[in-house]
């Protein structure tokens, strides 16, 4: 089975939970302004920004084939709200891509100097590997 990791990250929130995430497929975590050939299973994450995906995450999805990517599962940070696991998914499916509904989101708070803390990086470890195990099974 092919795992990849795909993120998008302005400040490395993301980017932090993203190689939490593939250090438990153990696979590297890739920007997604890389190339992006497919996978069985693909970990895609992304944070907001003034209520919005950043461009290059949009652009990303956009690019997907849906022939080339199996199942996707969404991760993301934000301050507060869940917009970045929503649009993410919504975007998904209105290109007819699979995904869980199980979706892992790190919440930051208002501080835009916060960083993931060690339970939130535990928390998504484990649903990673809830993913891993549920997608094998
Ligand atoms: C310019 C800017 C705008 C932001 N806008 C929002 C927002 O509209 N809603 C929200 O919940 N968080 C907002 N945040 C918080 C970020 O989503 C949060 O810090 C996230 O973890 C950043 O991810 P990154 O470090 O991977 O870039 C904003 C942060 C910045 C720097």
């Amino acid at each position: 089975m092919d795992i990849e990791v795909y993120y998008q990250s302005r400040g490395g929130n993301t980017k932090t939970i993203a190689e939490t995430v593939a250090e438990v497929a153990g696979v590297k975590a890739h920007s997604v302004t890389e190339p992006f050939e497919g996978a069985d299973l693909l970990f895609l994450g992304g944070a907001v920004y003034g209520f919005k995906l950043d461009d290059s995450l949009v652009e990303f999805i956009n690019n997907l084939d849906s022939d080339k990517v199996g199942y996707v599962a969404v991760f993301g940070t934000s301050g507060l709200s869940r917009t970045p696991v929503k649009a993410i998914t919504k975007a998904l499916g209105l290109k007819g891509i699979k995904f869980f509904d199980d979706v892992y989101l790190a919440k930051m708070g208002l501080s835009h100097k916060s960083k993931p803390s060690a339970g939130q990086r535990e928390d998504a470890r484990s649903w990673a590997a809830g993913i891993i195990k549920e997608f094998e099974s």
